[in-house]
């Protein structure tokens, strides 16, 4: 059978003989057994209810093994034999471009290459799926080379409910992953309905189908390091011999070497999984290697020694390396985290102390033992850190729930007021204030032909435009508009594509509407060759309610309401978007966060650039309008400036307090 073939079949006729997963690829750790009996049952039945009753007596057993061996009904037998990876847009059979263009972002979400544990369709997070089995993966598949423009699917949390008639207007394909009753949004409540069937964790770009693979956190790694050594150092002084302390070598904890090595310093990542490690190594995106402690240690004196621009990968826990570090005397001038701690207990955090090994087999049959152990360490990591930020260490929260989860576990993280945390996250001191209160955001594309010379022709575009927005930029943005032009001038060679041929910048409203729409233009006159997918991360202005990230600089008291995220769903979903998602849980955990993204395929029509500017328009104004309300600065000055720039726009203001009135109130 063809390529195209295999698509149409969705589930096969006949049974495809059994598969088991393949060990040349990393694999979601074992999923704790939670179900009681009654829900077993529920959950084989769940998992059955995608084939002819005929197999069933076959499945019912291959299924309760999968629950019993990994936690989960995976389906391995259901995996398809075509190789994964994003194909140039025609080869996917479709009656719409728009409908085989997502088909083209599911399978680099789910490429071997770009995701962290593709045969559980995992894209990154730990946690992060496409789908909860690989019957939904080959039925929304089906389903997308089938749908017309007058069509929309809907993807219940990886189950593809069905095909209803829509309009041309509509988006092709409605997401939502992991919404829950509000009360039933605790992690044991993800693990019970996960391992049902009925729920999965999305993540952002994973069960949003937006992911790049690590450039597309690269970016904003790089620009969140360089501005923490400006912090850090002062504005103009080299990071040069400056050391970066990190943990994480996953999905998108990946990138942070690679932004180490454009930022200018020397960036120390530790990772306790070595098939992660040695991943990250033999993509290029980590200079070196050591499994060895002592060799780090003169590797370090070394690089500092002569000041060089270097990653090194240690194989290990980073807890280690913050203790050696200390009693060496060695100083760390930036310090994070991207260890996975918006899943504790289920293999996003390693405990010191514990082999790989040994922690993976403790998850899965001492679960409270090990949630204990990770309680013990996180303790321990803090106090580490607490010993080096007094030597003059700068350490921010990477958003990845660590000082959240170590304050719960007795860490010393608390400030003197025990409200706030000791450390800001990145967003509170820096991504915050000098970018999402403006509208700058992580705007992306990829180019759906596979060309390098489309890609090259978009990064031409892109820094076009940049420039050409500097000249009368106020200054409260210029240095945004000249990191990203910077940026964009050097992606090519920094060689940052994995999987599908895409680019990502930070742009502000105006910026992404003009990019997006010059994409238009060549792509109208035949310049670029195919279709261009626009797009986003969660991670950005207006789409990601998140108290402890992306609106983590809002202090009104609204950080805890999800009303912004929710309207951007809505907003985008009628002003032209191709595809909307919105999630429960995504960067820092589930339950924690509500998150959304969008895609829109630009086809060079008029429509299209119609859409795109409608979309785009509302999809960043949103966020900074609500900013705005909150009394933000950087919002206040963006939203006037656009409302002045766009007459139909009209934005509630706040009027402003003097703070010397409020004092006498007891
Ligand atoms: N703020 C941001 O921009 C941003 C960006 C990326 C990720 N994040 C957050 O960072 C976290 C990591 O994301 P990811 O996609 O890389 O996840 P991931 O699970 O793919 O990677 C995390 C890695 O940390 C390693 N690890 C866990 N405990 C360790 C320890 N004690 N010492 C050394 N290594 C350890 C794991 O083996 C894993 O490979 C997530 O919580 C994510 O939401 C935030």
């Amino acid at each position: 059978m063809t390529f195209k073939e295999m698509i149409l079949q969705g589930i096969p006729d006949q049974l495809p003989s059994k598969k088991s997963r393949d060990d040349k690829y990393s694999h979601a750790p074992k999923r704790k057994d939670i179900l009681t009996t009654t829900e077993k049952k529920l959950a084989i039945a769940n998992a059955l209810r995608y084939f002819p009753a005929s197999w069933h007596t076959i499945l019912i057993d291959e299924f309760l093994e999968e629950l019993k061996l990994y936690g989960r009904i995976y389906m391995y037998r259901f995996m398809p034999d075509y190789e994964m990876y994003a194909r140039p847009i025609h080869e996917y059979p479709s009656v719409s471009k728009q409908a085989a263009a997502i088909m083209l972002m599911i399978q680099n979400n789910l490429d071997p290459a770009v995701a962290q544990h593709p045969q559980e369709l995992i894209t990154y997070g730990g946690n992060g799926a496409v789908f909860q089995n690989w019957a939904q993966y080959l039925i929304t598949m089906k389903y997308l080379a089938q749908i017309t423009d007058e069509q929309t699917l809907h993807m219940y949390s990886g189950h593809p409910m069905g095909i209803f008639p829509s309009s041309i207007e509509a988006p092709r394909v409605v997401v939502t992953n992991g919404m829950m009753i509000p009360n039933y949004s605790k992690p044991e409540d993800w693990e019970r309905y996960n391992a049902m069937g009925v729920t999965q964790y999305g993540q952002m770009t994973a069960g949003s189908y937006m992911y790049i693979g690590p450039q597309g956190i690269v970016h904003g790694t790089t620009i969140t390091v360089m501005n923490a050594f400006r912090k850090k150092l002062g504005a103009g002084v080299s990071p040069n011999g400056k050391i970066f302390l990190t943990a994480g070598l996953g999905g998108m904890s990946g990138a942070q070497p690679k932004a180490g090595n454009i930022a200018g310093c020397i960036t120390v990542c530790a990772e306790v999984n070595s098939a992660a490690a040695k991943k990250r190594y033999a993509q290029g995106w980590v200079d070196q290697l050591t499994e060895n402690i002592d060799e780090l240690i003169v590797m370090v004196k070394n690089a500092v020694g002569n000041k060089a621009v270097v990653s090194i990968a240690y194989i290990g826990n980073v807890i280690d390396v913050w203790e050696r570090f200390d009693t060496e005397n060695i100083t760390v001038d930036l310090g994070s985290d991207q260890t996975s701690l918006h899943n504790p207990w289920a293999g996003g955090y390693y405990p010191v102390g514990l082999s790989f090994e040994a922690s993976n087999e403790m998850m899965a049959n001492h679960p409270e033992q090990f949630k204990t152990a990770v309680q013990v360490s996180l303790r321990r990591h803090a106090e580490v850190i607490n010993k080096h930020t007094a030597k003059g260490t700068y350490f921010f929260d990477y958003g990845n729930a660590f000082l959240l989860e170590a304050s719960r576990a007795g860490g010393a993280v608390m400030s003197e007021n025990k409200i706030d945390f000791r450390y800001p996250s990145y967003v509170q001191d820096i991504l915050g204030p000098m970018c999402f209160d403006y509208g700058f955001g992580p705007f992306r594309w990829v180019c759906t032909s596979g060309t390098d010379a489309d890609l090259k022709l978009t990064d031409q575009i892109a820094a076009t435009v940049l420039e050409s927005m500097l000249v009368n930029a106020p200054a409260s943005i210029a240095q945004q508009l000249q990191d990203n032009i910077t940026w964009i001038k050097e992606a090519e060679k920094n060689k940052l594509v994995v999987g599908s041929k895409a680019r990502i910048l930070y742009a502000d409203a105006e910026g992404r509407a003009k990019i997006a729409s010059a994409f238009n233009d060549a792509i109208a006159k035949g310049d670029i060759t195919a279709p261009i997918v626009i797009g986003r991360d969660h991670h950005d202005v207006s789409g990601t309610d998140s108290p402890y990230r992306e609106t983590s600089n809002i202090y009104d008291g609204s950080k805890f309401t999800a009303d912004m995220s929710i309207h951007n769903v809505i907003g985008d979903s009628f002003r032209g978007a191709t595809w909307v998602s919105i999630h429960n849980g995504g960067g820092v955990g589930w339950g924690e966060v509500s998150n959304g993204g969008f895609g829109l395929v630009l086809d060079g029509t008029a429509a299209s650039k119609t859409k795109l500017e409608s979309m785009l328009f509302y999809d960043v104004n949103n966020g900074i309008a609500r900013r705005a309300w909150a009394r933000n600065s950087g919002s206040l000055e963006a939203i006037e400036r656009e409302m002045k720039r766009s007459p139909n726009l009209t934005v509630t203001m706040p009027n402003l307090v003097d703070e010397n009135l409020l004092q006498h109130i007891q």
